[in-house]
């Protein structure tokens, strides 16, 4: 499992905090800064994230801003990626196993580090389920193709 993360000001203690933890697994973690507190643009990383995704680097992406809202508006700009928002556990194992999510966000300023590591291991750990929520998701893929359905 890689694992590339990424974060602005906000979300940049959280996101130390997260890649010190997912190294003690084990994990393979590609870290795409930011690399202090000082003001950044949330949509650049938004975007890093994503793209590291597509090209294959990494399996799953953790994004981290202040609230995890803009960061994920930005990552789910990019086709093929889906970016959700979870301030608790029941989602991030949902959004996998229905949504099959590439990407957590999380907010440095809404959730504390034990809920997030938490979060983050649920998210790594769970399996999309296919089947019925594979069509759904491919539902998905078509409206990025200017489908409709
Ligand atoms: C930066 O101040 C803040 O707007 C950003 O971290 C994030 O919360 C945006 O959605």
């Amino acid at each position: 499992m890689r694992v590339v993360l990424g974060a602005d000001h906000g979300g940049y203690e959280l996101k130390e905090a997260i890649r010190t933890h997912l190294e003690t697994q084990g994990l393979e973690v590609l870290d795409l800064g930011t690399n202090s507190t000082d003001s950044v643009d949330y949509p650049k990383y938004g975007f890093a994230v994503g793209n590291a995704i597509l090209k294959g680097e990494a399996d799953l992406g953790i994004a981290v801003c202040g609230t995890g809202l803009g960061i994920s508006i930005a990552a789910n700009k990019i086709s093929g990626i889906r970016a959700v928002v979870c301030t608790e556990t029941f989602s991030a194992r949902m959004a996998r196993e229905h949504n099959n999510a590439n990407v957590l966000t999380l907010g440095g300023r809404v959730t504390g580090v034990g809920l997030a590591l938490d979060i983050v291991d649920i998210f790594l750990k769970t399996e999309f389920a296919g089947g019925r929520h594979a069509r759904r998701v491919n539902l998905i893929s078509d409206l990025e193709c200017g489908g409709k359905i």
